[in-house]
């Protein structure tokens, strides 16, 4: 039995409980139905219910609002089935933006207050008609809504207003880990031990990710965000999960391909070199979650200069032709660790099967943050530089990972 044969059967059990009316009454009763102003609805007996139902008895459930004036809109079934059903749909009175956070070829990105409480609310241009499919965008919402994890930004919902549409997502104080890390630079910190704690967080991200059968495409610390008030235990999560492709049952997220000097080889197939001789389905075959390994690779590169730009005097062409050739690398930062600098070549590596899982560059950062801990602990301090166990014990709970201890 369906939920609207169900709805009616209660409605006629209560009405056999209740003394039944004569057919006068009946009729005055119809009548007064009738006349009712828009809080009673005219027409047929109707009960308004939440969620902008109504039920009208004897008939189905439908979906719409009231009007003003009593006038039932239906809503289109179109519209409301491109809805998937476990997707949040957040109304856009009930959001106000604060300030913006940060402008992209996608949209603006604000700090706004959902019923009071902050929220980053990322506005979709064009979601209304143009290029971006609305039915599409909803279905990548509830895919990104899926994923739960301490070191992947939560998702709470979609907002759509009058064509335009826009994602609600937690709002993580310090915006993305690149400022994050200049700020550190400029407070003249160098902890090694820090930056392998952020990076892990990174890397347990990234492997949920990709155990979810999820490719980022566009990683780099710009799309990492952070919250470093206790820098003690800094908070580092996954960002910028946006528009996405389907690849061959795995979910592949990201603006176009992702960003130039981040991006692996094996993303540029016209291009003569390692690609040679391939057609583009072949070469595109070839893409697997690996890409992001190596976008990891800079991203340690980053964390490890405290957010330096890869690159900064090479023209778009330089770095092109450099990176598919397998000629160009970020350069080693003096004093960079024996075992960071062998981690972010491994990541960088240009054949996609050398480079490690995220579940062997967690063990490699554990390790390194072991070491680095019982080598030299600062004395008196608690967190990422404090003793191995306890700050690897530390960095798992701040991930939210239970693991054994390294
Ligand atoms: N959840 C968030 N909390 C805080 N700041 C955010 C959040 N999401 C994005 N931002 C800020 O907005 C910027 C752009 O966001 P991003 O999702 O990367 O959009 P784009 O698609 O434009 O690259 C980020 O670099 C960060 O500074
Ligand atoms: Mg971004």
């Amino acid at each position: 039995m369906n939920l609207a044969d169900q709805l009616n059967i209660d409605a006629a059990e209560q009405d056999s409980q209740q003394q039944q009316p004569n057919r006068h009454q009946q009729q005055q009763q119809q009548q007064q139905l009738q006349q009712q102003p828009p809080g009673g609805k005219p027409g047929k007996p109707s009960l308004p219910l939440a969620g902008g139902l109504k039920l009208t008895v004897g008939s189905t459930l439908e979906t719409g609002e009231w009007k003003t004036g009593g006038v039932w809109l239906k809503k289109d079934k179109a519209e409301h089935e491109a809805v998937p059903g476990n997707l949040q749909i957040i109304a856009a009175d009930d959001m106000v933006k604060v300030k913006e956070l940060g402008r992209g070829c996608f949209g603006s990105v604000w700090l706004a207050k959902w019923r009071g409480v902050e929220v980053a609310l990322k506005e979709l241009l064009n979601s209304g008609g143009g290029d971006t499919n609305p039915v599409e965008v909803f279905q990548e919402a509830e895919k990104l809504a899926s994923l739960r994890h301490p070191c992947v930004m939560g998702f709470y919902g979609v907002v759509t207003d009058k064509g335009s549409c826009a994602t609600v997502a937690e709002y993580i104080c310090h915006g993305s880990l690149r400022s994050g890390l200049l700020k550190i630079k400029k407070k003249g910190i160098n902890d090694k031990r820090l930056r392998a704690y952020m990076a892990m967080q990174g890397a347990y991200g990234m492997e949920y990710l990709h155990l979810h059968y999820m490719v980022h495409f566009d990683l780099k610390c710009d799309n990492l965000l952070c919250d470093l008030r206790d820098l003690n235990k800094p908070v580092v999560k996954i960002g910028d999960l946006g528009l996405s492709k389907t690849k061959k049952g795995s979910f592949i997220s990201g603006n176009m391909r992702g960003t130039l000097p981040w991006m692996a080889p094996e993303l540029f197939p016209s291009v003569p070199g390692a690609m040679s001789g391939m057609t583009h389905r072949e070469a595109e075959d070839r893409v697997t979650e690996r890409v992001d390994v190596f976008s990891f690779g800079v991203v340690l590169w980053e964390i490890w200069t405290l957010g330096d730009q890869p690159y900064p005097n090479l023209s778009l062409q330089e770095i092109f032709a450099g990176v598919m050739t397998g000629t160009l690398r970020p350069a080693v930062p003096p004093g960079c660790d024996p075992a960071w600098v062998s981690l972010m070549q491994d990541c960088w590596h240009s054949v996609p099967r050398m480079r490690p899982s995220f579940t062997d560059i967690i063990a490699r950062l554990e390790a390194m943050l072991q070491r680095w801990s019982q080598q030299a602990p600062a004395p008196g301090t608690a967190g990422p530089g404090s003793g191995g166990a306890a700050a690897m014990q530390a960095a798992h709970a701040a991930a939210g990972v239970p693991r054994g201890a390294a």
